[in-house]
């Protein structure tokens, strides 16, 4: 039993960083965490385990389809599922083990185990009650499934299942096409599976640039991947080895049934708050599970705060990164600030898909004067160059002011690109600041400065 100025409750993103950055600010800190390692959900089952894949996939796509034309021969690397597996399960030790350090360095206890909050003040971890003066719970999120599918992590799986199976499957079939359905649905496609994925609406990623989400499934569909859209998942038949997939047409209402190997569920995650005892201790939350937090990530109940995928907002390691750092400063008594506006979003495929503030759409529906500026990847030098010339990089403005408003790239290095935007947003810059900043040549970011050329007197290279 010891007495904290802080207890985080998870050690993912938003848990690890805040713990760290209390520490720096000389609180005394600690962080429960009940896995075998520190992380969370990102550094263990999912971010940091699904790029190891991507990159071992992509590496594969390259020496298949581009090695020769570039003069490289040989015969093509197959694929030893165990060995990818382990570099998988490395990559994983090396940042998980690099939080541990992080952890001593700055002097916070790891609180082995799972914690509750029996009052306000106090975290119990085992048999031991802690007391703290602040409590900041950053108990991340889980896979939410749909009612008719039973997920036994083997033939029905999550995103956790699907990082470990025990070999590459025949047939995968996807239901969701989202974030998570497309990152590992393109995966295991390259990989050698043949893949549908089984969206209900009819657009790929909900809520994404509809020019992109175009783009995005044709790029995919050119990839091989088979997608079925328009269409509810009703239920999932499972045996030991197969699955079959109950789905029905949105347009006539037909009834159809998929076969495949293993099945992926990835149709959204949900808070996870389980055995935190909020409920009795009177913590507000919403009507989809989240806890309710003021401005300053503060609960109902004074001295508890919470940050992440517990609370409102995207479900973004980076975003609970920033809510971890803002609440630490909150409880030092500084004040911490996240921008909402310029959060970033990035889907980890080749290629990568970015985004940054508000979409065409939403602008139509506010009402808000606004240009689009637009340039090909194809006239990208470097781009093509390296077989990357496919996506666009597409910069919004406000038509009387010139202010960057959103951005949405589909094309390579998307996810390190849209930071440049991110950067020139957080200082309410125009697009013709981005225009007169010289960029490098030859580079992917000179594709950035042409769309912002091309929200005044146009693009150079188009
Ligand atoms: P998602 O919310 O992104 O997508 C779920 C999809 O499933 C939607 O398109 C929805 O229409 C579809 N769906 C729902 N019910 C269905 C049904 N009955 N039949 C057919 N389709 C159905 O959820 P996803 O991909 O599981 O990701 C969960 C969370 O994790 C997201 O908030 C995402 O932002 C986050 N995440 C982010 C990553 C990144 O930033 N790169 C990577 C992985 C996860």
């Amino acid at each position: 039993m010891a007495s904290y100025d802080v207890i985080v409750i998870g050690s993912g993103p938003g848990g690890y960083v805040c713990a760290i950055r209390c520490a720096q600010l000389g609180l005394k800190t600690a962080c429960v965490e009940g896995r075998d390692t520190l992380g969370g959900t990102c550094l263990n089952v999912g971010c940091i385990p699904s790029k190891a894949l991507l990159h071992a996939s992509h590496m594969l796509h390259e020496a298949e389809h581009n090695f020769a034309t570039m003069g490289l021969k040989g015969k093509s690397p197959s694929v030893d599922w165990k060995q990818m597996q382990t570099y998988k399960e490395d990559t994983i030790g090396q940042n998980t083990k690099g939080i541990e350090f992080l952890f001593k360095k700055n002097k916070i206890d790891w609180l082995k185990g799972w914690g509750s909050i029996p009052a306000a003040g106090q975290v119990k971890v085992g048999d031991d009650i802690h007391t703290a003066k602040n409590i900041i719970v950053a108990s991340g999120s889980e896979p939410s499934s749909l009612p008719g599918i039973t997920i036994d992590e083997k033939v029905v799986v999550t995103s956790t299942g699907a990082l470990e199976l025990p070999k590459v499957p025949k047939h995968l079939a996807v239901i969701g096409a989202g974030v998570i359905g497309l990152e590992l649905g393109s995966v295991y496609k390259r990989l050698g599976s043949e893949v549908t994925v089984v969206e209900y609406l009819d657009a790929v990623t909900p809520g994404m640039d509809a020019e992109v989400q175009k783009t995005f499934q044709r790029t995919l569909k050119k990839q091989g991947l088979k997608f079925i859209m328009g269409a509810a998942v009703q239920s999932v038949d499972a045996t030991k080895t197969k699955a079959k997939v109950h789905y029905k047409l949105r347009k006539d209402d037909s009834e159809n049934i998929l076969d495949a190997d293993v099945v992926l569920v990835a149709t959204g995650r949900r808070p996870f708050t389980d055995g935190l005892g909020l409920a009795d201790l009177g913590v507000a939350m919403s009507e989809r599970g989240q806890i309710k937090v003021d401005a300053h990530w503060q609960t109902s109940v004074p001295g508890i705060y919470a940050i992440g995928d517990v609370i409102d907002g995207p479900m973004l390691a980076h975003k609970a990164e920033d809510e971890g750092m803002a609440a630490a400063e909150q409880v030092a008594g500084k004040l911490g600030h996240v921008n909402y506006g310029v959060i970033p979003g990035v889907i980890y495929t080749h290629p990568e898909v970015a985004n940054v503030g508000v979409t065409e759409e939403e602008l139509k529906e506010q009402g808000v004067p606004y240009k689009v500026g637009k340039f090909s990847f194809m006239g990208n030098g470097r781009a093509k160059a390296n077989f990357a010339g496919d996506g666009f990089v597409k910069i919004l403005a406000h038509k009387e002011t010139d202010r960057i408003l959103g951005a949405h790239i589909i094309g390579p290095a998307a996810g390190d690109l849209i930071h440049e935007i991110c950067v020139a947003m957080e200082f309410g810059a125009s697009a013709e600041d981005l225009a007169l900043t010289c960029h490098a040549h030859p580079t992917y970011s000179e594709a950035v400065r042409e769309a912002a050329l091309a929200c005044g007197d146009g693009a150079i290279h188009s």
